[in-house]
């Protein structure tokens, strides 16, 4: 048995903001099937210390960055938890990373670093009589981690899951002492980046093995356009980084059993849920694909790319469906864009049930990411026989069998992929999505390929073990 302690900032089904809390949800299930027992150790937020119930005191703590402390032990849909219970960093109005304006909460380097201040101290004492043979860590949240733990004497192996490179967790070097860093180790072999600390990088530089979430985002990195400064310790660290694929949580997602919406096993049990779907969005008839987004509507999603291209598809009968919320700006032109197209509907908020009406009545989804470290929305489609148009980027590359003449050919085909990522090559996918949706025939054969696609977390929760396995020196 292999002791596992994530350090994670998001966790499903407690609390989301994106595919984060997806992956720490449902990997620690997939791991138990291999002889690998996780705890999460996650944020005690106010909305995440309303849904635990029954808890166990574990630990305490008398100042943790401000403030007492307490660590609870309780088990929430099959997740062994620690909540961080940590009133003055945690229990606030608001988002779990900012205020209500939407601005970053200004302590938020304290915040996580108190959750990795705390992996390290259970890294050295355990807890309850547990303690981790690895310290596994996510995105910058879990960064400095490996510091506290140097400090604290630790001797695990991390290991360090880049979700999304795009966030460092940087802030100035007048915060030193306030997060009781060592000044010595205030260099670029450590956490120092252009003369500020960084979490992202202090998670880098001091893990034994480095992964993405996928194999085309691990080679991707490497590179200055989508390594966002970090290609470089990336590069010098190339023979201990990886990409494993995410899997979906194959009982959340199932077209069979999903509570949400009319079960169905074939493609044609699809037609309701259209029906019900464009009821739900104020959609009528057409003869053309009906499209769904569901995301973050930020930069990286390539949502402006998408409003650009749009004409192209909703003139050749296409509709689109879009749910999502973030950037202020791009929220109001959707809105806007939805006003003027009468087969553009959108909706802006966050909405899990929605998002799986979606996935079952939708016959496409897009996915236009500039960047996309796996994407998990595409993999949803797969399964549901809703077809993913997305960008050849990242996971989407890894995820989707885009239909060429030689893929069509030979009947493998899931999907259509643009390249270059620009809103030109997007509208000259919509044309080949409608000429491909009026083929009855091989738009059925390419879902019934989809549906059979593997997505779940089988074949990649072995990869993290074989990770585990070669830090501990334990592999065959
Ligand atoms: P990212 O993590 O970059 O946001 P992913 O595709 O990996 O992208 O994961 C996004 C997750 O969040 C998916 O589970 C998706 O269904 C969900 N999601 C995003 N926006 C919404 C929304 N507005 N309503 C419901 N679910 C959403
Ligand atoms: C990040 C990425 C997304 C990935 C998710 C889970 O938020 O943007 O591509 O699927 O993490 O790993």
């Amino acid at each position: 048995m292999t002791k596992a302690l994530f350090v994670v900032s998001e966790c499903a089904p407690l609390v989301k903001t994106g595919g984060l809390a997806d992956v720490a949800g449902a990997l620690p299930l997939a791991l138990a099937a291999h002889d690998v027992q996780v705890r999460v150790l996650l944020p005690g937020y106010r909305n995440v210390m309303k849904q635990i119930g029954k808890t166990k005191p574990v630990a305490t703590f008398d100042d943790l960055f401000g403030g007492a402390a307490k660590l609870l032990a309780c088990t929430v849909a099959g997740l062994d938890l620690l909540i961080l219970d940590a009133p003055h960093l945690y229990d606030r109005d608001g988002s779990i990373y900012g205020d209500a304006t939407g601005a970053d909460w200004p302590d938020n380097a304290e915040r996580f670093a108190a959750l990795c201040k705390t992996a390290a101290a259970i890294a050295v004492d355990g807890v309850d009589g547990w303690t981790p043979d690895i310290v596994h860590g996510h995105d910058w949240q879990a960064g400095l981690t490996p510091e506290y733990m140097i400090d604290a004497g630790a001797k695990a192996p991390f290991v360090f899951t880049i979700h999304n490179i795009a966030f460092h967790g940087n802030v100035g070097a007048d915060k030193l002492g306030a997060l009781g860093l060592d000044p010595a180790r205030f260099t670029s072999d450590h956490f120092e980046f252009w003369g500020q600390i960084s979490a992202l990088k202090a998670g880098l530089a001091g893990a034994t093995k480095i992964n993405t979430v996928s194999q085309t985002y691990a080679e991707e990195l490497l590179t200055p356009e989508f390594g966002i400064g970090m290609d470089g310790i990336l590069r010098a660290r190339q023979s201990d980084v990886s990409g494993i694929v995410n899997g979906i949580d194959l009982a959340a997602w199932d077209p069979a059993t999903d509570p949400n919406i009319k079960p169905y096993q074939t493609p044609a049990g699809k037609t309701a849920n259209k029906k019900a779907l464009r009821k739900t969005f104020g959609l009528g008839a057409s003869n053309g694909p009906l499209c769904v987004l569901v995301s973050r509507l930020t930069e990286q999603k390539g949502i402006d790319l998408l409003l650009d291209a749009l004409p192209a598809l909703l003139a050749r009968g296409g509709q689109l469906a879009l749910l999502g919320s973030g950037d202020p700006r791009l929220e109001v032109a959707l809105l806007e864009a939805a006003d003027r197209h009468e087969n553009l509907s959108v909706k802006i908020g966050y909405d899990e049930a929605l998002s799986h009406q979606m996935m079952a009545g939708g016959d496409v989804i897009l996915v236009p990411s500039r960047f996309e470290p796996c994407g998990l929305t595409q993999l949803y489609g797969l399964r549901y026989g809703t077809l993913p148009l997305v960008a050849l980027t990242g996971g989407l590359a890894d995820t989707v069998i885009n239909a060429s003449p030689a893929a069509l050919a030979r009947r493998v085909a899931t999907g259509i992929q643009f390249f270059p990522i620009t809103a030109q090559a997007l509208e000259n996918a919509f044309v080949r999505l409608t000429d491909l949706f009026s083929d009855k025939k091989t738009w059925k054969a390419m879902q019934s390929n989809a549906m059979k696609q593997p997505v779940g977390w089988e074949t990649s929760a072995v990869r993290y073990k074989d990770i585990y396995d070669s830090v501990l020196g334990t592999g065959q």
